[in-house]
């Protein structure tokens, strides 16, 4: 391979991504893509550049000085990117804001391409991406203009990266600006959005996930076990995928068939509705089984409303679990969603 694919995740949730030649320095390849990541020396002394790489291979060399970057950081994935030339593709966190480093979010035009509604709780909505496919990290969102509203709305994706087709698992809110305009979209419509944003995405998976989706919180993991499947991932997986309403289960035949492609995937549905016949009800936190938390090595990964974030955080406390890590994104209608 002669090039990879660096993600670079900024601290107000933009991401860039850049190309990295076979060799180059991440603060090389930034700089040709005309993004100024902090610096100072690029020479391995200052520390300046100190970065967290969230996944990838890659080499930091000798010629840098235990002042700029000690030994203990290494190990906790911090690295400098004057040194740091990667050998895969790489997502590293910028501790900087986009605009302190001269760029900004992409903006991508679109066309409707279906639009699929499920029950009366939430529609696909599939744009074409005109041009080359988007790049994104599995977890992360956009914001989509709404055609003749003049507001944005903010969507994870529910599709994988590589696809020139996008897809987004959207909630029927009745009067909601998207949902109206979802009620007459039709194909070949133009669409613009921006993005991708937030620092909900998969990270390097090395060991066992637990995912927890609330309502269309499920879109982001959609993506993510599409990756995983392609990445022929061994890992012990499990969902629990929570909803209000037994109608609000969508999408579960498309859970499913994960089943076949990832030989360690388990998932469970939860209703909160006490009239339901579910045969599991009530909250998520009721429904997670023991061993899917591996004695707290096990990557948490959560979509949903604040209440359930926080419910489970509360579940963690009162358990004394600390999971390995726990990365979650809470959302509400019509508002921005706010990754952690
Ligand atoms: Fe000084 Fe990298 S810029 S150590």
């Amino acid at each position: 391979m002669s090039s990879y694919n660096i993600a670079l995740n900024f601290e107000d949730g933009v991401t860039r991504f850049v190309e990295c030649k076979a060799g180059e320095k991440v603060l090389d390849a930034a700089f040709r893509a005309k993004i100024n990541l902090p610096m100072d020396c690029s020479d391995g002394v200052c520390g300046t550049c100190k970065c967290r790489a969230e996944s990838g291979r890659y080499d930091l060399g000798d010629e840098y000085i235990e002042d700029a970057l000690s030994d203990g950081e290494k190990q906790s994935g911090l690295v400098l990117t004057c040194q740091m030339v990667p050998q895969s593709d790489c997502v590293i966190a910028v501790p900087a804001s986009s605009t302190a480093c001269k760029t900004a979010q992409s903006r991508f035009a679109a066309t409707v391409a279906n639009v699929e509604p499920h029950n009366d709780a939430a529609v696909v909505l599939e744009l074409n991406v005109a041009g080359a496919a988007p790049v994104f990290l599995a977890g992360q969102y956009v914001n989509i203009d709404v055609p003749g509203s003049g507001q944005h709305r903010s969507y994870s994706f529910s599709s994988a990266p590589g696809e020139t087709n996008v897809r987004f698992l959207i909630k029927k809110i009745p009067g909601g600006t998207m949902s109206t305009w979802l009620e007459s979209a039709r194909p070949g419509e133009r669409v613009e959005m921006t993005g991708p944003l937030g620092s909900f995405y998969l990270r390097a998976v090395q060991r066992p996930l637990l995912f927890l989706a609330g309502g269309t919180g499920l879109a982001p993991f959609l993506s993510m076990l599409e990756v995983l499947a392609r990445d022929r991932s061994q890992q012990q997986i499990h969902l629990i995928y929570g909803a209000t309403r037994d109608l609000d289960l969508v999408q579960v035949e498309a859970i499913e068939a994960y089943g076949a492609r990832l030989p360690n995937f388990t998932f469970g549905t939860v209703v909160a509705d006490p009239t339901s016949t579910h045969p599991r009800k009530g909250w998520v936190t009721q429904h997670i089984p023991a061993q899917c938390l591996n004695d707290g090595d096990v990557d948490v990964y959560l979509c949903g409303p604040p209440p359930m974030v926080d419910a489970v955080r509360g579940y963690f406390d009162e358990h004394g679990i600390t999971p390995h890590s726990f990365h979650y994104e809470k959302f509400t209608p019509n508002a921005a969603a706010v990754a952690v």
